[in-house]
């Protein structure tokens, strides 16, 4: 087992304490989240929002019930890996291509628990991760000479269909000084469905593990 996979199952473990017993959890996408996932069958949640076709294959196989967030209202908590993390809990995410689904379980909770290893700090997000971008398939030409204007490189991501049926441009060389800026720049143009800036929605409290156990960070 790799330190970074003991890592992540120790942030997950941290998790742990912000889940209460009755409680419709909302669960992320990635391999930290599955981390997570592993250990929901000792406890008595009522139910689980998925972010993902993926998350939810895994909550259901382990006997979870799944709950239609239309459903569910306002959830307590939602508990979510990321790509990139910065110093205000600003995040990248998508890396794994849920990351409509992850804004909108995220937007829809009163607390979002990120965890992630030590690996996804960064000073500047964007600098090295892509930003991912959802975008309508017909619109993807449109959608990457508006990036490239901004000075972004969208990168197609291909043989990769989000769950709604769209395409993700990954685009890189984005300024992401103002993270809550771009999100919400990129959410202005036609064709954007969503985009992996976490600045509007970015978590409350940061799960960091690194080689001396898992720090709490808060907002
Ligand atoms: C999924 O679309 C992503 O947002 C994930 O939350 C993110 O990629 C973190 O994944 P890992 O836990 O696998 O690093």
């Amino acid at each position: 087992m790799s330190d970074q996979h003991a890592q992540k199952q120790a942030a997950a473990k941290a998790a742990l304490r912000y889940i209460e017993d009755d409680m419709i959890l909302g669960v992320g996408t990635g391999s930290t989240v599955n981390c997570l996932i592993e250990l929901l069958p000792s406890l008595r949640l009522t139910g689980a929002v998925a972010s993902s076709q993926v998350t939810e294959d895994k909550l259901r196989a382990l006997g979870i019930e799944i709950v239609d967030l239309n459903f569910a209202g306002t959830l307590d908590v939602y508990i979510d890996g990321a790509d990139e993390v910065n110093a205000d809990l600003q995040l990248i995410k998508g890396g794994g291509g849920a990351l409509t689904r992850e804004k909108i379980v995220a937007a829809a909770s009163n607390k979002f628990v990120c965890m992630v290893d030590d690996s996804k700090m960064v000073e500047f997000l964007g600098r090295e991760f892509p930003v991912p971008i959802e975008v309508l398939p017909q619109a993807r030409s449109y959608v990457a000479r508006q990036l490239a204007q901004l000075g972004g490189e969208p990168v197609y991501r291909e043989n990769f269909v989000t769950d709604y049926g769209n395409v993700i441009l990954d685009t890189y060389d984005l300024d992401v000084s103002n993270p809550l800026a771009l999100e919400q720049q990129l959410n202005n143009i036609v064709g954007v469905v969503c985009n992996g800036v976490f600045a509007a929605n970015q978590a409350d409290i940061l799960l960091k593990a690194g080689s001396n156990g898992v720090k709490k960070i808060m907002r």
